[in-house]
Protein backbone atom coordinates (compact mmCIF):
# COMPACT_ATOMS: atom_id res chain seq x y z
CA UNK A 1 0.00 0.00 0.00
CA UNK A 2 1.39 3.48 -1.01
CA UNK A 3 0.80 6.53 0.91
CA UNK A 4 0.00 10.04 -0.29
CA UNK A 5 -0.76 13.84 0.28
CA UNK A 6 -3.50 15.78 -1.13
CA UNK A 7 -4.53 19.52 -0.99
CA UNK A 8 -7.23 19.07 -3.48
CA UNK A 9 -11.08 20.44 -2.22
CA UNK A 10 -13.21 17.26 -1.31
CA UNK A 11 -14.72 17.62 -4.04
CA UNK A 12 -12.07 17.80 -6.49
CA UNK A 13 -10.24 14.49 -4.42
CA UNK A 14 -9.43 11.31 -7.36
CA UNK A 15 -10.80 8.58 -5.37
CA UNK A 16 -12.97 5.00 -5.96
CA UNK A 17 -13.74 6.07 -2.33
CA UNK A 18 -13.81 9.40 -0.20
CA UNK A 19 -14.18 8.89 3.80
CA UNK A 20 -15.19 11.81 5.26
CA UNK A 21 -14.18 11.80 9.38
CA UNK A 22 -17.41 13.74 10.84
CA UNK A 23 -16.81 14.93 14.56
CA UNK A 24 -20.00 14.25 16.82
CA UNK A 25 -22.31 17.34 15.94
CA UNK A 26 -20.20 18.77 13.31
CA UNK A 27 -21.46 17.59 10.01
CA UNK A 28 -21.33 20.50 8.36
CA UNK A 29 -17.83 21.47 9.00
CA UNK A 30 -16.85 18.22 7.46
CA UNK A 31 -18.53 18.06 4.53
CA UNK A 32 -18.16 22.07 3.75
CA UNK A 33 -15.69 20.76 1.17
CA UNK A 34 -18.20 19.19 -1.02
CA UNK A 35 -19.07 22.39 -2.71
CA UNK A 36 -22.51 22.41 -3.73
CA UNK A 37 -22.95 18.58 -2.85
CA UNK A 38 -23.03 19.31 0.85
CA UNK A 39 -26.47 20.27 0.68
CA UNK A 40 -27.35 16.65 -0.53
CA UNK A 41 -25.04 15.27 2.19
CA UNK A 42 -26.88 16.86 4.81
CA UNK A 43 -30.06 15.84 3.84
CA UNK A 44 -29.14 12.04 3.73
CA UNK A 45 -27.73 12.23 6.76
CA UNK A 46 -30.74 14.01 8.40
CA UNK A 47 -32.85 11.26 6.93
CA UNK A 48 -30.37 8.47 8.41
CA UNK A 49 -30.04 10.22 11.28
CA UNK A 50 -26.15 10.04 10.96
CA UNK A 51 -24.78 12.90 13.65
CA UNK A 52 -20.59 11.53 13.99
CA UNK A 53 -21.39 9.27 16.47
CA UNK A 54 -18.34 7.40 17.27
CA UNK A 55 -18.39 3.98 14.99
CA UNK A 56 -21.09 4.43 13.11
CA UNK A 57 -21.00 5.05 9.14
CA UNK A 58 -22.83 6.55 6.04
CA UNK A 59 -22.50 5.10 2.81
CA UNK A 60 -23.64 8.10 -0.06
CA UNK A 61 -24.41 7.82 -3.15
CA UNK A 62 -22.07 10.97 -5.42
CA UNK A 63 -24.27 10.36 -8.86
CA UNK A 64 -21.40 11.69 -10.38
CA UNK A 65 -21.24 15.57 -8.49
CA UNK A 66 -18.06 14.80 -7.09
CA UNK A 67 -14.89 13.38 -8.57
CA UNK A 68 -14.69 10.67 -5.75
CA UNK A 69 -16.39 7.41 -7.15
CA UNK A 70 -17.92 6.73 -3.88
CA UNK A 71 -18.27 8.63 -0.28
CA UNK A 72 -18.61 7.24 2.92
CA UNK A 73 -18.90 9.21 6.52
CA UNK A 74 -17.25 7.82 9.48
CA UNK A 75 -18.38 9.26 12.86
CA UNK A 76 -15.36 10.51 14.65
CA UNK A 77 -17.45 11.29 18.31
CA UNK A 78 -15.81 13.64 20.23
CA UNK A 79 -12.55 12.90 18.27
CA UNK A 80 -9.99 11.18 20.53
CA UNK A 81 -7.16 9.57 19.18
CA UNK A 82 -9.02 6.24 19.55
CA UNK A 83 -12.29 7.81 18.02
CA UNK A 84 -9.62 8.56 14.81
CA UNK A 85 -7.79 5.24 14.85
CA UNK A 86 -10.81 3.17 14.69
CA UNK A 87 -12.36 5.40 12.17
CA UNK A 88 -9.53 4.99 9.44
CA UNK A 89 -9.55 1.24 10.57
CA UNK A 90 -13.30 1.18 9.92
CA UNK A 91 -12.61 2.89 6.51
CA UNK A 92 -9.68 0.21 5.89
CA UNK A 93 -11.77 -3.00 6.28
CA UNK A 94 -14.68 -1.38 3.93
CA UNK A 95 -12.65 -0.33 1.66
CA UNK A 96 -11.26 -4.38 1.71
CA UNK A 97 -14.92 -5.41 1.95
CA UNK A 98 -15.40 -3.90 -1.15
CA UNK A 99 -12.76 -4.25 -2.49
CA UNK A 100 -11.83 -0.41 -3.36
CA UNK A 101 -8.13 0.35 -4.68
CA UNK A 102 -8.25 3.75 -4.31
CA UNK A 103 -8.90 5.35 -1.44
CA UNK A 104 -8.90 9.17 -0.08
CA UNK A 105 -9.02 10.12 3.97
CA UNK A 106 -10.03 13.12 5.14
CA UNK A 107 -10.34 14.14 8.82
CA UNK A 108 -11.14 17.83 10.30
CA UNK A 109 -7.63 19.34 9.91
CA UNK A 110 -7.53 21.03 13.20
CA UNK A 111 -7.34 17.42 15.01
CA UNK A 112 -4.51 16.13 12.54
CA UNK A 113 -0.78 16.41 13.96
CA UNK A 114 1.99 14.38 13.03
CA UNK A 115 0.83 11.39 15.64
CA UNK A 116 -2.80 11.09 14.57
CA UNK A 117 -0.97 10.90 10.76
CA UNK A 118 0.76 7.69 12.08
CA UNK A 119 -2.11 6.46 13.53
CA UNK A 120 -4.35 6.93 10.95
CA UNK A 121 -2.48 5.10 8.29
CA UNK A 122 -1.52 2.35 11.20
CA UNK A 123 -5.16 1.55 11.45
CA UNK A 124 -6.18 2.08 7.67
CA UNK A 125 -3.79 -0.86 7.28
CA UNK A 126 -4.94 -3.08 9.91
CA UNK A 127 -8.37 -2.70 8.67
CA UNK A 128 -7.41 -3.18 5.23
CA UNK A 129 -5.87 -6.42 5.66
CA UNK A 130 -7.36 -10.31 4.95
CA UNK A 131 -5.37 -13.76 5.26
CA UNK A 132 -7.13 -14.63 1.78
CA UNK A 133 -3.75 -16.19 0.02
CA UNK A 134 -5.80 -19.64 0.49
CA UNK A 135 -8.95 -18.39 -1.32
CA UNK A 136 -10.25 -18.71 -4.99
CA UNK A 137 -9.07 -15.42 -7.19
CA UNK A 138 -12.50 -14.93 -7.28
CA UNK A 139 -13.64 -15.17 -3.70
CA UNK A 140 -11.02 -12.27 -2.78
CA UNK A 141 -11.04 -8.45 -2.66
CA UNK A 142 -8.49 -6.12 -3.49
CA UNK A 143 -6.76 -4.63 -0.68
CA UNK A 144 -6.05 -1.09 -1.09
CA UNK A 145 -3.43 0.59 -3.51
CA UNK A 146 -3.26 3.95 -2.21
CA UNK A 147 -4.23 5.92 0.87
CA UNK A 148 -4.55 9.48 -0.20
CA UNK A 149 -4.76 11.98 3.14
CA UNK A 150 -6.53 14.92 2.57
CA UNK A 151 -5.96 18.56 3.60
CA UNK A 152 -3.13 17.53 6.11
CA UNK A 153 0.27 18.64 6.01
CA UNK A 154 2.41 16.63 3.97
CA UNK A 155 4.78 14.74 6.72
CA UNK A 156 6.92 11.71 5.13
CA UNK A 157 8.64 11.01 8.08
CA UNK A 158 5.60 10.15 9.80
CA UNK A 159 4.77 7.87 6.54
CA UNK A 160 8.00 6.10 7.03
CA UNK A 161 6.96 5.74 10.44
CA UNK A 162 3.87 3.93 10.06
CA UNK A 163 5.04 1.78 7.63
CA UNK A 164 7.68 0.08 9.49
CA UNK A 165 5.04 -0.20 11.94
CA UNK A 166 2.48 -1.90 9.46
CA UNK A 167 5.33 -3.98 8.06
CA UNK A 168 6.14 -5.77 11.12
CA UNK A 169 2.93 -6.25 12.36
CA UNK A 170 1.64 -7.37 8.96
CA UNK A 171 4.22 -10.11 8.69
CA UNK A 172 3.05 -11.13 12.35
CA UNK A 173 -0.02 -11.70 11.24
CA UNK A 174 0.67 -13.54 7.94
CA UNK A 175 2.76 -16.13 10.17
CA UNK A 176 0.12 -16.18 12.60
CA UNK A 177 -2.64 -17.20 9.81
CA UNK A 178 0.03 -19.62 8.27
CA UNK A 179 -1.29 -23.46 8.75
CA UNK A 180 1.07 -25.23 11.17
CA UNK A 181 2.10 -27.12 7.66
CA UNK A 182 3.62 -24.39 6.91
CA UNK A 183 4.79 -22.61 10.12
CA UNK A 184 6.90 -25.09 11.81
CA UNK A 185 10.00 -24.65 14.02
CA UNK A 186 12.19 -24.98 11.04
CA UNK A 187 10.47 -22.49 8.70
CA UNK A 188 9.95 -20.36 11.77
CA UNK A 189 13.41 -19.83 12.06
CA UNK A 190 14.05 -19.40 8.19
CA UNK A 191 11.97 -16.45 8.40
CA UNK A 192 13.77 -14.87 11.61
CA UNK A 193 17.23 -15.61 9.05
CA UNK A 194 15.29 -13.54 6.09
CA UNK A 195 15.99 -10.94 8.10
CA UNK A 196 19.43 -10.87 8.62
CA UNK A 197 21.58 -7.72 7.59
CA UNK A 198 24.11 -5.50 8.39
CA UNK A 199 22.78 -4.20 11.41
CA UNK A 200 20.99 -7.59 12.39
CA UNK A 201 22.39 -11.36 13.32
CA UNK A 202 20.44 -14.09 13.97
CA UNK A 203 21.47 -17.44 15.12
CA UNK A 204 19.87 -20.88 15.36
CA UNK A 205 19.95 -23.70 17.07
CA UNK A 206 19.20 -27.00 15.94
CA UNK A 207 17.56 -30.07 18.31
CA UNK A 208 21.02 -31.24 18.41
CA UNK A 209 22.39 -27.89 19.60
CA UNK A 210 19.62 -27.25 21.50
CA UNK A 211 20.21 -30.72 23.52
CA UNK A 212 23.88 -29.95 23.83
CA UNK A 213 23.30 -26.75 25.63
CA UNK A 214 20.78 -28.15 28.24
CA UNK A 215 17.44 -26.77 27.25
CA UNK A 216 15.13 -29.39 28.74
CA UNK A 217 12.39 -27.32 28.38
CA UNK A 218 12.48 -26.83 24.69
CA UNK A 219 13.82 -30.61 24.46
CA UNK A 220 11.08 -32.30 26.32
CA UNK A 221 8.36 -30.46 24.40
CA UNK A 222 10.03 -30.44 21.19
CA UNK A 223 11.32 -34.53 21.47
CA UNK A 224 7.48 -35.60 20.21
CA UNK A 225 7.02 -34.47 17.09
CA UNK A 226 8.69 -35.02 13.31
CA UNK A 227 9.39 -31.00 13.33
CA UNK A 228 12.09 -30.78 15.92
CA UNK A 229 12.64 -27.63 17.33
CA UNK A 230 14.87 -24.70 17.19
CA UNK A 231 16.26 -21.91 19.15
CA UNK A 232 16.73 -18.64 17.90
CA UNK A 233 18.76 -15.66 18.88
CA UNK A 234 18.35 -12.61 16.50
CA UNK A 235 20.22 -9.25 17.42
CA UNK A 236 20.00 -5.67 16.16
CA UNK A 237 23.51 -3.18 16.83
CA UNK A 238 22.56 0.28 15.94
CA UNK A 239 24.93 2.26 14.03
CA UNK A 240 25.51 4.88 16.69
CA UNK A 241 26.07 4.89 20.55
CA UNK A 242 23.48 2.36 21.94
CA UNK A 243 21.15 4.48 24.36
CA UNK A 244 19.59 0.77 25.85
CA UNK A 245 19.77 -2.52 25.58
CA UNK A 246 16.00 -4.76 25.39
CA UNK A 247 15.51 -8.12 24.80
CA UNK A 248 12.18 -9.56 23.55
CA UNK A 249 11.25 -12.59 24.33
CA UNK A 250 8.27 -14.97 21.98
CA UNK A 251 6.85 -18.04 22.60
CA UNK A 252 6.87 -19.72 19.78
CA UNK A 253 4.56 -23.14 19.88
CA UNK A 254 3.86 -23.35 16.38
CA UNK A 255 0.97 -26.28 17.20
CA UNK A 256 -0.16 -26.90 20.23
CA UNK A 257 -2.09 -30.14 20.22
CA UNK A 258 -1.42 -30.49 24.02
CA UNK A 259 0.41 -33.37 23.89
CA UNK A 260 -0.44 -36.24 25.95
CA UNK A 261 -2.99 -34.27 27.55
CA UNK A 262 -4.34 -33.82 24.44
CA UNK A 263 -6.70 -30.77 23.97
CA UNK A 264 -10.10 -31.15 22.93
CA UNK A 265 -10.96 -30.82 19.19
CA UNK A 266 -12.47 -27.95 19.39
CA UNK A 267 -9.28 -26.25 21.11
CA UNK A 268 -7.20 -27.45 19.17
CA UNK A 269 -8.68 -25.90 16.22
CA UNK A 270 -6.99 -22.56 16.08
CA UNK A 271 -3.78 -23.51 18.58
CA UNK A 272 -1.44 -23.04 15.24
CA UNK A 273 -1.77 -19.52 16.77
CA UNK A 274 0.50 -20.39 19.74
CA UNK A 275 3.79 -19.03 18.27
CA UNK A 276 1.77 -15.73 18.33
CA UNK A 277 4.23 -14.40 20.36
CA UNK A 278 7.53 -15.00 18.14
CA UNK A 279 5.94 -13.87 15.49
CA UNK A 280 5.19 -10.42 17.40
CA UNK A 281 9.09 -10.50 18.67
CA UNK A 282 10.37 -11.18 14.48
CA UNK A 283 7.70 -8.62 14.05
CA UNK A 284 8.82 -5.68 15.96
CA UNK A 285 12.44 -6.77 14.72
CA UNK A 286 11.68 -6.65 11.32
CA UNK A 287 10.04 -2.59 12.36
CA UNK A 288 13.32 -1.82 14.34
CA UNK A 289 15.43 -2.70 11.88
CA UNK A 290 13.68 -0.68 9.71
CA UNK A 291 13.35 2.41 11.98
CA UNK A 292 17.18 1.96 12.71
CA UNK A 293 16.87 3.17 16.75
CA UNK A 294 19.50 3.32 18.74
CA UNK A 295 19.43 1.01 21.24
CA UNK A 296 19.91 -2.33 21.25
CA UNK A 297 17.81 -5.14 20.58
CA UNK A 298 17.63 -8.60 21.55
CA UNK A 299 14.58 -11.18 19.90
CA UNK A 300 14.89 -14.56 21.32
CA UNK A 301 12.72 -17.26 20.90
CA UNK A 302 11.83 -21.04 21.26
CA UNK A 303 10.29 -22.76 17.59
CA UNK A 304 8.63 -25.89 18.93
CA UNK A 305 5.88 -28.24 18.22
CA UNK A 306 3.49 -29.80 20.66
CA UNK A 307 2.91 -33.25 19.52
CA UNK A 308 1.94 -36.95 20.25
CA UNK A 309 3.99 -39.67 19.10
CA UNK A 310 6.64 -42.54 20.97
CA UNK A 311 9.17 -39.95 22.22
CA UNK A 312 6.40 -37.40 24.02
CA UNK A 313 7.35 -35.98 27.00
CA UNK A 314 5.07 -38.00 29.49
CA UNK A 315 3.38 -37.39 33.29
CA UNK A 316 5.83 -37.52 35.66
CA UNK A 317 8.77 -36.99 33.58
CA UNK A 318 10.88 -34.51 35.47
CA UNK A 319 12.81 -31.60 33.04
CA UNK A 320 16.30 -30.28 33.71
CA UNK A 321 16.03 -26.99 32.83
CA UNK A 322 18.75 -24.67 31.11
CA UNK A 323 18.84 -23.16 34.24
CA UNK A 324 19.44 -26.53 35.80
CA UNK A 325 16.05 -26.56 37.56
CA UNK A 326 14.40 -29.58 37.74
CA UNK A 327 10.74 -29.45 36.71
CA UNK A 328 7.86 -32.25 37.11
CA UNK A 329 5.99 -32.71 34.81
CA UNK A 330 1.93 -32.69 35.82
CA UNK A 331 0.40 -31.55 32.39
CA UNK A 332 1.77 -31.28 28.73
CA UNK A 333 -0.33 -28.72 27.80
CA UNK A 334 1.58 -26.61 29.93
CA UNK A 335 4.03 -26.57 27.88
CA UNK A 336 4.39 -22.39 26.54
CA UNK A 337 5.94 -21.73 30.32
CA UNK A 338 8.50 -24.45 29.72
CA UNK A 339 10.02 -23.17 26.61
CA UNK A 340 10.09 -19.77 27.51
CA UNK A 341 11.83 -20.36 30.55
CA UNK A 342 14.89 -21.28 28.70
CA UNK A 343 14.53 -18.43 26.67
CA UNK A 344 14.15 -16.27 29.31
CA UNK A 345 17.21 -17.43 31.08
CA UNK A 346 19.23 -17.56 28.14
CA UNK A 347 18.01 -13.68 27.77
CA UNK A 348 19.48 -13.09 31.04
CA UNK A 349 22.50 -14.01 30.57
CA UNK A 350 22.96 -11.36 28.10
CA UNK A 351 22.34 -9.15 30.73
CA UNK A 352 19.49 -6.38 29.06
CA UNK A 353 18.18 -3.44 30.98
CA UNK A 354 15.10 -5.16 30.21
CA UNK A 355 13.28 -8.33 29.45
CA UNK A 356 9.58 -8.59 28.12
CA UNK A 357 8.10 -12.06 26.85
CA UNK A 358 5.18 -12.66 24.85
CA UNK A 359 3.19 -15.30 25.05
CA UNK A 360 -0.20 -17.19 23.91
CA UNK A 361 0.31 -18.64 27.36
CA UNK A 362 -2.78 -19.20 29.36
CA UNK A 363 -6.72 -19.71 28.73
CA UNK A 364 -7.30 -18.31 32.09
CA UNK A 365 -5.90 -15.27 30.40
CA UNK A 366 -8.92 -15.15 27.91
CA UNK A 367 -11.23 -16.11 30.54
CA UNK A 368 -10.02 -12.91 32.41
CA UNK A 369 -9.45 -10.47 30.45
CA UNK A 370 -11.03 -11.29 26.62
CA UNK A 371 -10.18 -10.41 23.24
CA UNK A 372 -8.89 -7.04 23.58
CA UNK A 373 -6.37 -6.84 26.66
CA UNK A 374 -3.31 -8.55 26.79
CA UNK A 375 -2.34 -9.90 30.59
CA UNK A 376 0.55 -7.57 31.76
CA UNK A 377 2.95 -8.71 34.36
CA UNK A 378 5.58 -7.08 36.17
CA UNK A 379 7.12 -6.05 39.33
CA UNK A 380 8.23 -2.88 38.37
CA UNK A 381 5.80 -0.16 38.56
CA UNK A 382 7.99 1.91 35.76
CA UNK A 383 8.11 -1.09 33.37
CA UNK A 384 4.12 -1.21 34.30
CA UNK A 385 3.40 2.37 33.71
CA UNK A 386 6.26 2.88 30.26
CA UNK A 387 4.58 -0.32 28.58
CA UNK A 388 0.88 0.47 29.42
CA UNK A 389 1.44 4.03 27.77
CA UNK A 390 3.38 2.74 24.42
CA UNK A 391 0.68 0.29 23.97
CA UNK A 392 -2.00 3.42 24.65
CA UNK A 393 -0.34 5.50 22.00
CA UNK A 394 -0.35 2.32 19.71
CA UNK A 395 -3.61 1.34 19.90
CA UNK A 396 -3.29 -1.68 22.08
CA UNK A 397 -4.55 -2.78 25.03
CA UNK A 398 -2.99 -4.17 28.18
CA UNK A 399 -3.60 -4.40 31.57
CA UNK A 400 -1.70 -5.00 34.43
CA UNK A 401 -2.57 -8.29 36.97
CA UNK A 402 -1.02 -9.07 40.34
CA UNK A 403 2.06 -11.31 40.44
CA UNK A 404 0.76 -12.81 43.88
CA UNK A 405 3.57 -14.19 45.57
CA UNK A 406 1.81 -16.15 47.72
CA UNK A 407 0.18 -18.28 45.14
CA UNK A 408 3.87 -19.97 44.46
CA UNK A 409 2.71 -22.78 46.68
CA UNK A 410 0.52 -23.84 44.11
CA UNK A 411 4.07 -24.74 42.82
CA UNK A 412 5.52 -27.00 44.89
CA UNK A 413 6.88 -30.14 43.67
CA UNK A 414 6.96 -33.65 45.26
CA UNK A 415 9.82 -35.18 43.47
CA UNK A 416 11.11 -31.97 41.24
CA UNK A 417 11.55 -28.34 42.45
CA UNK A 418 8.54 -27.24 40.77
CA UNK A 419 5.48 -28.58 38.92
CA UNK A 420 4.81 -27.34 35.20
CA UNK A 421 1.45 -26.73 36.74
CA UNK A 422 -0.31 -24.09 39.74
CA UNK A 423 -4.39 -24.96 40.34
CA UNK A 424 -7.02 -23.65 37.80
CA UNK A 425 -7.96 -20.40 40.08
CA UNK A 426 -5.87 -17.70 39.16
CA UNK A 427 -4.08 -20.01 36.18
CA UNK A 428 -2.18 -16.57 34.18
CA UNK A 429 -0.78 -15.82 37.53
CA UNK A 430 0.69 -19.11 38.50
CA UNK A 431 1.71 -19.25 34.69
CA UNK A 432 3.48 -15.63 35.47
CA UNK A 433 5.38 -16.69 38.66
CA UNK A 434 6.38 -20.10 36.72
CA UNK A 435 8.39 -17.88 34.38
CA UNK A 436 9.35 -15.31 36.98
CA UNK A 437 11.59 -18.18 38.50
CA UNK A 438 14.07 -18.36 35.23
CA UNK A 439 14.34 -14.18 34.98
CA UNK A 440 17.35 -12.94 36.53
CA UNK A 441 17.43 -9.51 35.73
CA UNK A 442 15.20 -6.94 37.55
CA UNK A 443 12.93 -5.22 34.69
CA UNK A 444 10.78 -8.30 33.31
CA UNK A 445 7.36 -8.17 32.09
CA UNK A 446 4.71 -10.55 30.85
CA UNK A 447 2.29 -10.13 28.36
CA UNK A 448 0.35 -13.14 28.27
CA UNK A 449 -1.43 -12.55 24.47
CA UNK A 450 -3.88 -15.22 24.42
CA UNK A 451 -7.13 -13.62 23.93
CA UNK A 452 -6.03 -10.89 21.19
CA UNK A 453 -3.41 -12.67 19.49
CA UNK A 454 -5.92 -14.57 17.63
CA UNK A 455 -9.61 -13.81 16.94
CA UNK A 456 -12.00 -16.34 16.48
CA UNK A 457 -14.53 -13.56 14.63
CA UNK A 458 -13.69 -10.36 13.61
CA UNK A 459 -13.52 -7.39 16.35
CA UNK A 460 -13.44 -3.38 15.65
CA UNK A 461 -11.70 -3.23 12.18
CA UNK A 462 -9.98 -6.58 12.81
CA UNK A 463 -10.57 -9.66 10.64
CA UNK A 464 -10.59 -12.74 12.24
CA UNK A 465 -7.38 -14.43 12.94
CA UNK A 466 -4.41 -13.40 13.77
CA UNK A 467 -3.90 -9.37 14.96
CA UNK A 468 0.04 -8.70 15.29
CA UNK A 469 -0.58 -7.33 19.01
CA UNK A 470 2.05 -5.93 20.44
CA UNK A 471 4.17 -5.58 17.53
CA UNK A 472 3.35 -1.98 17.71
CA UNK A 473 4.02 -1.01 21.40
CA UNK A 474 7.41 -2.98 21.42
CA UNK A 475 8.24 -0.82 18.68
CA UNK A 476 7.67 2.43 19.94
CA UNK A 477 9.21 1.17 23.06
CA UNK A 478 12.46 0.44 21.54
CA UNK A 479 12.40 3.79 19.20
CA UNK A 480 11.99 6.22 22.17
CA UNK A 481 13.86 3.95 24.95
CA UNK A 482 16.71 5.71 27.11
CA UNK A 483 18.68 3.61 29.76
N1 LIG B 1 -1.56 -22.39 24.17
C1 LIG B 1 -2.32 -22.64 25.33
C2 LIG B 1 -3.06 -21.38 25.84
C3 LIG B 1 -4.09 -20.77 24.95
C4 LIG B 1 -5.44 -21.05 25.13
C5 LIG B 1 -3.74 -19.87 23.96
C6 LIG B 1 -6.39 -20.46 24.33
C7 LIG B 1 -4.69 -19.27 23.15
C8 LIG B 1 -6.03 -19.56 23.34
C9 LIG B 1 -1.44 -23.14 26.44
O1 LIG B 1 -0.34 -23.89 26.05
C10 LIG B 1 -2.26 -24.05 27.30
O2 LIG B 1 -2.67 -25.06 26.81
N2 LIG B 1 -2.47 -23.66 28.55
C11 LIG B 1 -3.22 -24.44 29.45
C12 LIG B 1 -2.49 -24.44 30.77
C13 LIG B 1 -3.05 -25.43 31.77
C14 LIG B 1 -2.81 -26.84 31.30
C15 LIG B 1 -2.38 -25.19 33.09
C16 LIG B 1 -4.59 -23.78 29.61
O3 LIG B 1 -4.67 -22.57 29.57
O4 LIG B 1 -5.57 -24.51 29.69
MN1 LIG C 1 -0.76 -25.93 25.78
ZN1 LIG D 1 0.42 -23.51 24.23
Amino acid sequence: MRFAFSHDSLAAVAADLLVLGVPQGRLDDAIAGLGAFADDVRGVAAAEDFSGKAGSTLAVPTFGRIHATRLLLVGLGKGTPADLRNAAGTAGFQARTKGHKAVALAFPTATVDAASIVASAEAFAEGNYRFDKYKAESARKAAAETLTLVGVTDDAAAIARAEAMIAGQTLARDLVNEPAAEIYPESLARVAQGLASDRVTVTVLDFDAIKAKGMGGIVGVGQGSARTPRFVHMTYTPAGTPKGHLAFVGKGVTFDSGGLSLKPSDAMQTMRCDMAGAAAVIGAMKTIAMLQPDVRVDVIFGAVENMVNGDSYKLGDILKMYNGKRIEIHNTDAEGRLVLADCLHYASELKPDAIVDLATLTGAAVIALGDWYSALYTRSDALAATLLGHAQDAGEAAWRMPLVDLYKDKLKAEWGDMKNVGSRAGGSITAALFLSEFVTVENWAHLDIAGPAFLDSALLHYAAGGTGTMVRTLARWAESYQR
